[in-house]
Order: C-alpha cells, then structure tokens, then sequence
C-alpha cells in the first residue's frame, strides 16, 4: 500500500516537472501602439486608469502575467482565459473596429461592470482592490454612452 502511494507521488513529481518544459504563449510582444484604446479614443484618466487596473490583465496585450501563469496547470487557464477575453474585448486592438463596434464594445463593458459579471469573480480575491468602484463605472459610462454612434447606426438617434 505505502509503496504505491510512493510509486503514485512520484509519477505525479514527474509530470509536474515535465509539463513545465510547455512554455505558455501570452502573445504579449506584438503590441501596436497607435491602435490601443487609450490612443484611439483618448479616455479621460480615471477611465484609463481604472480600465489598465480593472481589466487590462486579461483584456489586452499588456497586462502583467502572474507567476503562476508560468507555471502548469495554471498557465493553461489563464492562457485560455486571457485568450476568450481578447476575444471579445481587447484593449490593445482598439484600431480594428468600427466606431458603431467601438460604441457597442463600451457600452457591453458598462453593462458588465454594472451587473458585476466583471472583472470575473475569481479575480477580485487575487487582486484586492482591482473591483470598479461604482463612481468609476458611472463615469465610465457616461464616457462610452457619449462616444459618436458612427454613420451606420446615425439613424438611430
Ligand atoms: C480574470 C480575467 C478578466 C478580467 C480581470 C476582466 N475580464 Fe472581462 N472577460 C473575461 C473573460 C474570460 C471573458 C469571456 C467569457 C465571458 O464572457 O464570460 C470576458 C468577457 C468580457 C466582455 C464581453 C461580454 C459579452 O457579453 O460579450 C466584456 C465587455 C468584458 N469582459 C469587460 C470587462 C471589463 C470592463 C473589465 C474590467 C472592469 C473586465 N472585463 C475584467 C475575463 C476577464
């Protein structure tokens, strides 16, 4: 019995170790400056400063990565995270849409805030402090609601 406890730790030891050899890929080098947010729309500071501190972790290619993100399993949350993040907000990306996307994309983020679906929960307990508070997130979006609805969505005003 106490020999295949032995023999169990041992294979896990390993493949602990082993799996660090995979390097995980943050994609955080190829940053174009001209097309972050804070260039394209020039956010008053407190929303610069609340989104780099609220949100840029896992929405742009700027964010800090923790130690554990250097190391596996963790690395691949994270990974995975950062990635579905990007996906659909990213603040490094900024240039890419249009102005209705851009609007659109903002005023999503305030609904987020607003209902605390973000930051995600299980960050607010690793980085204290890292919550909006709730006068950041009406100025925030006051400041997304102000942004020009671009010519394709005019009409709807
Ligand atoms: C721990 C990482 C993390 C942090 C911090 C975080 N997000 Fe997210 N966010 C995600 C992930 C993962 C998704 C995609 C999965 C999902 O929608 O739940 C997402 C999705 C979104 C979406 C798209 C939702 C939709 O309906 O399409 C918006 C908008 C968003 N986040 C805004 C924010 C804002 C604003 C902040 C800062 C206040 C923030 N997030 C902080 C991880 C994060």
């Amino acid at each position: 019995m106490r020999r295949t406890i032995w023999i169990i730790g041992i294979i896990v030891v390993v493949l602990l170790v082993a799996m660090q050899f995979r390097r995980p890929n943050f994609d955080r080098q190829s940053v174009d400056a001209a097309a972050t947010l804070q260039a394209q729309l020039h956010p008053p500071a407190q929303v610069a400063e609340m989104l780099r501190r609220s949100c840029a972790n896992c929405h742009s290619a700027q964010g800090e990565i923790p130690w554990y993100g250097h190391v596996w399993p963790s690395s691949v949350l994270l990974q995975n995270d950062i990635r579905q993040a990007r996906g659909r907000f990213d603040l490094s990306t900024w240039g890419n849409l249009s102005p209705e996307m851009s609007r659109i994309r903002l005023l999503n983020a305030c609904a987020a805030m607003r209902s605390s679906d973000m930051p995600l929960w299980y960050y607010r307990p690793m980085h204290p402090g890292s919550a909006p508070k709730p006068d950041e997130v009406e100025a925030f979006c006051a400041w997304a609601q102000a942004q020009p609805v671009g010519r394709n969505l005019a009409w709807l005003q």
